[in-house]
């Protein structure tokens, strides 16, 4: 079981805990503003662009080209941008933060 902190662009903070499954399902099971996932987490929609805390960006495993391609079509990139849809609860560090994108 892991512990994450979603953050929206309204700033309101919501600790989910989970076992499996992507930040994506994660999200959008608990209703966060922002996460649409409109393609059903196969990477072709960017509608879950999310911020990774930079504390933790360095511990999950590195973006596929795929994501990174996605990534770059992408409005509001930072260094620690990743596709919800593409990191796997099991990956997240423990208290991973992530920031929802606008
Ligand atoms: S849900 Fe479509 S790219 Fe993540």
């Amino acid at each position: 079981m892991s512990q994450i902190i979603f953050i929206t662009q309204n700033q309101e903070r919501y600790e989910l805990s989970a076992e499996s499954g992507s930040l994506m399902e994660l999200a959008k099971a608990n209703r966060i503003s922002g996460i649409d996932g409109d393609c059903g987490g196969v990477c072709s929609c960017a509608t879950c662009h999310i911020h990774i805390h930079p504390d933790h960006f360095e511990q999950l495993p590195a973006a596929s080209e795929i994501e990174l391609e996605m990534l770059e079509l992408e409005d509001n990139v930072s260094d620690t941008s990743r596709l919800a849809c593409q990191v796997k609860v099991q990956d997240a560090p423990e208290g991973l933060i992530v920031t929802v994108a606008n």
